[in-house]
């Protein structure tokens, strides 16, 4: 203001945004860059982001479209995207999932997205209101909850089994319960498997069981399968396979190493094309179309071959972080998560290894400011109601083997100090 004095303006900010979460990694990541720009030597374990650029063939292909000749105009696509990108999608689902047919896959039911965020708030919107109830995974990707509590919906926190997972079982307990209390029903479920923050995978079996629970439940079931192609060993199975009403989520975040250029994709059930196709005109027009232009190359032989080489990376840092962790006696082989897919190893220091005031937050604190390593606690991760955020955090193995090895170096060099202020205030 001229006068050089604000007024507050009455509006402000909405109750939703109000009521809406910080994403904790992101706070982690802010503090961990100021420590950087002081000079320290910050290694980054916490955001789940690969340390490598575009594949070769993707850059050169969106610098070809943009400087030509003909230089490409750029300018809006359909709703739903490039339909050489949809076509090369489908192709991809029938090459690599078993038990799919075309039909299973038509290009119409396939939606090009602004990362698969823009999926999720597609999804959300179309399938549910205000005030619905959807189960998510307690440990689960933190934006799901923040997503839909900025919608206005509610959550039913699905506890994961021993085996770092919900499976029909688990939601099913939970749908009897809420059964029992006089609790709302459940009118969706959306968890990752490969699941972001343990790494635990869902067999074909397990996912099959889900799906079919789901569609007896008339239940959503949206399957965030943004991890697939990031994996050792297990198999990576497609809720396509299993259901006609689920929803299948993906991104060229992770596997394909383009997380900036916020691209995703969405297999769709029938009924819901016509809502999503309206819901992304109005929202987001269309994903990025330089990024689906260049996108057109992901499957190339050549773009695969650099690929499967992060894939080899990530194994030998998730084979780094889970040797060194053996090595911690205090904590309990069965509270570290399987890391069978993704780029994450989830620990839970267990009852023992914390005190009050002293859990997996203070400790990823004091290990950034001491060490200038950066882990994310579970915090992000766990429902807020209890008490296992405070127990539990994330390693993410996503940014080299180099960065792995030093950040555990320098993890056991910090450990025993950190148990002895742990033991002196139990
Ligand atoms: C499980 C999961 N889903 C979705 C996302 C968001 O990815 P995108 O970049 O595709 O929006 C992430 C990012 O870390 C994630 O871990």
């Amino acid at each position: 203001m001229e006068d050089g004095k604000t007024t507050a303006f009455a509006g402000g900010a909405s109750q939703r945004s109000r009521s809406v979460e910080s994403f904790k990694v992101m706070d982690v990541l802010e503090r961990a860059n100021e420590l950087q720009s002081q000079g320290r030597d910050v290694l980054h374990c916490e955001v789940g982001q690969p340390e490598s650029g575009a594949p070769a063939t993707v850059a050169a292909a969106a610098v070809e479209a943009l400087t030509g000749p003909p230089r490409q105009v750029m300018g809006y696509t359909d709703a739903f995207g490039l339909l050489q990108l949809r076509e090369n999608i489908r192709q991809h689902y029938l090459k690599k999932y078993d038990g799919l047919s075309s039909e299973d896959i038509d290009t119409s039911r396939i939606v090009v997205t602004t990362g698969s965020s823009g999926g999720f708030l597609l999804t959300f919107t179309a399938c549910f209101d205000t005030g619905d109830t959807v189960a998510i995974a307690s440990s689960g990707y933190p934006c799901y909850r923040n997503i839909l509590g900025a919608l206005g919906c509610e959550l039913a926190n699905v506890g994961i089994n021993n085996e770092f997972k919900i499976t029909a079982t688990e939601l099913k307990e939970e749908i009897e319960r809420r059964r029992e209390m006089g609790e709302k029903s459940i009118k969706g479920l959306i968890l990752s498997s490969p699941s972001n923050p343990t790494g635990s995978m869902l067999t074909p079996d397990e996912l099959k069981g889900l799906c079919q629970l789901c569609d007896e439940e008339s239940i959503r079931f949206i399957s965030d399968e943004i991890y697939h192609g990031i994996s050792y060993g297990k198999e990576e199975a497609t809720a396509l396979a299993y259901s006609k009403n689920a929803i299948v989520i993906n991104s060229f975040s992770k596997y394909y190493s383009m997380s900036g250029w916020r691209l995703g994709w969405m297999v769709i059930p029938k009924d819901l094309i016509d809502p999503i196709n309206c819901l992304q005109q109005n929202m987001f027009i269309n994903a990025p179309t330089i990024s689906q232009t260049a996108a057109l190359k992901c499957w190339d032989k050549e773009t695969i071959a650099e690929l499967e080489k992060h894939v080899e990376k990530y194994r030998a840092s998730r084979s780094i972080i889970l040797d060194e962790l053996s090595a911690f006696s205090e904590l309990d082989p069965a509270n570290i998560a399987p890391a069978d897919g993704g780029f994450y190893v989830y620990v839970d220091l267990g009852e023992n290894n914390v005190a009050p005031g002293l859990g997996s937050v203070a400790m990823c604190k004091a290990l950034l400011e001491e060490e200038n390593v950066a882990f994310t606690p579970g915090n992000d991760f766990e429902d807020p109601s209890g008490n296992l955020g405070d127990r539990r955090f994330r390693i993410s193995y996503a940014g080299g083997i180099e960065t792995a090895k030093r950040a555990m170096e320098r993890f056991y060099k910090f450990w025993p100090t950190w148990m002895e202020r742990v033991q002196a205030a139990r």
